[in-house]
């Protein structure tokens, strides 16, 4: 009751506690009692950071070596994150703050999740002095416990995701992502992205619930997890190829600009290639090739932060494609291999910023389908 009401008071008046803020819970202070959950968090994309993700990091400072205006989503929970915007400060790997990334305290104290056009803005629940902080979830009657109180938000089965992941554009009104609909919520993404684990919410699982929501955030880096995203489906009738690709996901295929994916087809006899949808690059085959592209004054460009046009080719949340190609007379006994590859950084994006990581230029197999004639 008490504790309700304190809750209420935050909400409606929270001009009155602009001033008090409660102490910052780091990462590593949930691991005592969340130890399951802490452990998925550090190898999730949500514990890097500028500091140990070197595509961004190498983006950011391509983009901007005064001013790190990543940081709202990247660096979200920065002590310092007005200075970092407006160039006042740089990253500062000493800075728990910082070094915390998209941290456990800054998405359970998410109060509300605003609209906005440039990209949408996580309001964050004011904490009282000398409380201890309220974190939020979608537990049925969460325990309190010494070091926090908990209480259920509705914000974390429909905003949750979208004040990061929704959209973003340059100060140019260019897209520069789009991977969420306006009325889209979240739900979906935390069906796929956190699906319920073995394990209670905390370790002593005094509520014995059993199970918990996963915090390894699965995405297009696991090698399990990325086939799972697109059907892809092969035929072959008069001399036509035709590879249908259905994405499943609740987002389009592609959600970050430094990415491309794009379609392997190679036909086989006896071991040997007799036919290929490319020769070089795979842009060359342009239906089979999905990614962002960026011009500055009529020019191309890769770092979309100062483009001034934008566009993409891509397969949208729940779109059909139908490719169709023509194909080489063929023989009982050939195949044909229908991959399809990300590169985290994408040919011309590994050109302009030198990546040491391979694994980021390389092509990455996300998923094969072969047809035996
Ligand atoms: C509106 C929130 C937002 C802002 C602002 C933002 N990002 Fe991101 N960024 C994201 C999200 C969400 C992802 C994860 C998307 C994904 O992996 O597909 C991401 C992922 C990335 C990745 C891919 C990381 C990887 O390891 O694969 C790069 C590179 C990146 N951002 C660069 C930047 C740079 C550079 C800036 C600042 C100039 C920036 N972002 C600002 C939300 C944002
Ligand atoms: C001293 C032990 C302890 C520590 C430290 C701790 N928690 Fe908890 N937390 C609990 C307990 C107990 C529950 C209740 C679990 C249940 O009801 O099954 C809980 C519940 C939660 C919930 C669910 C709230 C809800 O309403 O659904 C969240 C979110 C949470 N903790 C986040 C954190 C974060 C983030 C940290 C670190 C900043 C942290 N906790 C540190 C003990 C702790
Ligand atoms: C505070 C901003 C923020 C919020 C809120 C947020 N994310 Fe993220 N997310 C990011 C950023 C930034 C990245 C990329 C980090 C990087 O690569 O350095 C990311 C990466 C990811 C990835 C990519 C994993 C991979 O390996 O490809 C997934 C999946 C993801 N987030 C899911 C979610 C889901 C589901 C939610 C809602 C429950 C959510 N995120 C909420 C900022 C956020
Ligand atoms: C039906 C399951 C499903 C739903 C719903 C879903 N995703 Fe995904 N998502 C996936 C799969 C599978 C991948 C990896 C394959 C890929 O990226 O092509 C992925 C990839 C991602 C990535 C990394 C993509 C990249 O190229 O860097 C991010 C970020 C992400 N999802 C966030 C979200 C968010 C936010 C939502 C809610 C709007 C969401 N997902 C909804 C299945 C899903
Ligand atoms: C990107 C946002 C995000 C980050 C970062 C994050 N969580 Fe969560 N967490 C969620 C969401 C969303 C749920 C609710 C999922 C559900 O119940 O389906 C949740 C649920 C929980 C719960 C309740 C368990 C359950 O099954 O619902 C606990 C406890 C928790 N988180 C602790 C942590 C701790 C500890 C960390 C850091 C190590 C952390 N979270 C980092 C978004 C996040």
């Amino acid at each position: 009751m008490n504790r309700l009401f304190y809750l209420q008071l935050f909400f409606l008046f929270p001009l009155l506690f602009t001033t008090l803020e409660a102490k910052y819970l780091d990462n590593h202070s949930c691991k005592e009692c969340h130890e399951g959950i802490y452990n998925e968090y550090q190898g999730s994309m949500h514990s890097k950071s500028y500091f140990n993700d070197e595509l961004h990091r190498k983006v950011a400072n391509a983009a901007s070596r005064k001013k790190y205006e990543c940081a709202t989503c990247h660096m979200p929970m920065a002590d310092n994150l007005k200075a970092l915007l407006s160039g006042k400060a740089r990253p500062d790997k000493n800075n728990v703050t910082q070094t915390d990334a998209i941290s456990c305290y800054f998405c359970h104290t998410i109060a509300y999740v605003k609209k906005a056009h440039k990209f949408n803005i996580n309001t964050k629940a004011r904490q009282a002095e000398h409380y201890k902080p309220t974190l939020y979830g979608r537990l049925n009657h969460p325990d309190e416990s010494d070091k926090h109180s908990s209480a259920s938000n509705p914000v974390y089965a429909k905003k949750v995701c979208m004040g990061c992941h929704s959209h973003k554009l340059n100060d140019n009104n260019v897209t520069i992502f789009r991977a969420m609909k306006e009325n889209q919520n979240s739900l979906g993404c935390i069906k796929c992205h956190m699906p319920e684990t073995e394990g209670g919410a905390e370790k002593m699982d005094k509520r014995a619930r059993g199970h918990h929501a996963s915090h390894k955030f699965l995405g297009i880096h696991d090698k399990a997890f990325r086939k799972t995203g697109v059907d892809i489906n092969i035929s072959v009738k008069h001399r036509k190829l035709t590879v249908v690709l259905a994405n499943k996901m609740g987002h389009p295929l592609i959600i970050q600009p430094a990415r491309a994916k794009f379609l392997k087809i190679e036909v086989l006899r006896d071991g040997k290639c007799i036919w290929k949808n490319y020769r070089k690059s795979p842009k060359e085959d342009a239906q089979g090739y999905f990614a962002y592209s960026f011009k500055k004054n009529g020019k191309k460009i890769v770092i979309p932060a100062t483009a001034t046009q934008g566009s993409v080719h891509n397969l949208d949340s729940k779109e059909k494609q139908t490719l169709i190609y023509d194909m080489p007379p063929l023989k009982k006994g050939d195949r044909i291999v229908v991959s399809l590859y990300v590169r985290l950084a994408k040919s011309d994006c590994a050109r302009v910023i030198d990546l040491k990581n391979r694994l980021l230029v390389e092509p990455q197999l996300m998923k094969q389908e072969i047809l035996k004639l």
